[in-house]
């Protein structure tokens, strides 16, 4: 093929793929995506219009009539901005209530289908780090690089903890965090449709007392390896 090369970064919550996206991309001059947020946007839009979330055919007229508009700036490694119908969501998509609710938006296929279909003509002349669940697995199988990014629950749920107090915002206890993030792992791995699994020619990445750092040198180096170097 002609593309550039594409870096895919699939594991669940909380295991490092949006900071290590965003640092892979910096230091290799390439776009960053963070696909959850688009699946967040959904959702966003699905609890704002007061619809029951299991009504797949109101949730698919949703997913259709959402503009989602994407800008990174990876040069300066800030988080990706997200437009919903030109309406700025960057901070909406985080709540609670959106992570809470956003397993049972992206258990849809016809979700799956329209925002896929989105990943693939924004990744279509590749020079792109994609970060979500199934990137290696069904969005772009063909993918240079593949990582699986994990981590125990209870080091995820320890990040988590530490972002929220940084961000200034009052955490739940670490039993509840870990509960939560185990329960949205448990509801992405066994979906039907794409379920979070690691692709067969993935390289697994367990971060668990890895620093950012120490993650980042592992996928250039592997990045060097598979691309750099055929
Ligand atoms: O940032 P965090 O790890 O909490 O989650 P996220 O990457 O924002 O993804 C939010 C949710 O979107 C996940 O729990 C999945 O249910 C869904 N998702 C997905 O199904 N497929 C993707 N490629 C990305 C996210
Ligand atoms: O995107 P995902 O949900 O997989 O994780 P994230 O939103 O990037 O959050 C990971 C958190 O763990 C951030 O606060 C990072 O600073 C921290 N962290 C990491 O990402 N990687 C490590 N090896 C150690 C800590």
């Amino acid at each position: 093929t002609s593309r550039k090369p594409i870096i895919a970064i699939d594991g669940p919550a909380g295991a490092g793929k949006s900071t290590v996206t965003k640092r892979v991309a910096h230091k290799l001059g390439l776009l960053f995506l963070d696909t959850g947020a688009m699946y967040r946007s959904i959702t966003l839009a699905v609890l704002r219009e007061g619809l029951d979330l299991r009504n797949q055919e109101q949730v698919t007229a949703i997913a259709n009539a959402s503009k989602i508009q994407l800008f990174n700036n990876p040069v300066a490694e800030q988080p990706m901005r997200v437009l919903l119908n030109g309406e700025d969501i960057t901070t909406a998509i985080r709540s609670p209530e959106v992570t809470a609710n956003v397993s049972a938006i992206a258990a849809q296929p016809a979700v799956r289908a329209i925002l896929v279909k989105q990943q693939q003509a924004i990744g279509a002349n590749g020079g792109v780090v994609m970060e979500g669940r199934d990137i290696g697995t069904h969005v772009f199988p063909d993918a240079e690089v593949k990582i699986f990014l994990t981590a125990s629950a209870k080091e995820r749920a320890n990040r988590r903890y530490a972002d929220l107090i940084a961000q200034g915002q009052i955490p739940p206890d670490l039993t509840t965090l870990e509960h939560e993030i185990s329960e949205r792992d448990r509801q992405d791995s066994t979906r039907t449709h794409a379920p979070l699994t690691q692709a067969a020619n993935a390289t697994l990445v367990n971060t668990d007392g890895l620093s950012i750092d120490e993650v980042v040198a592992t996928i250039i180096n592997l990045y060097e390896e598979k691309v750099q170097q055929p």
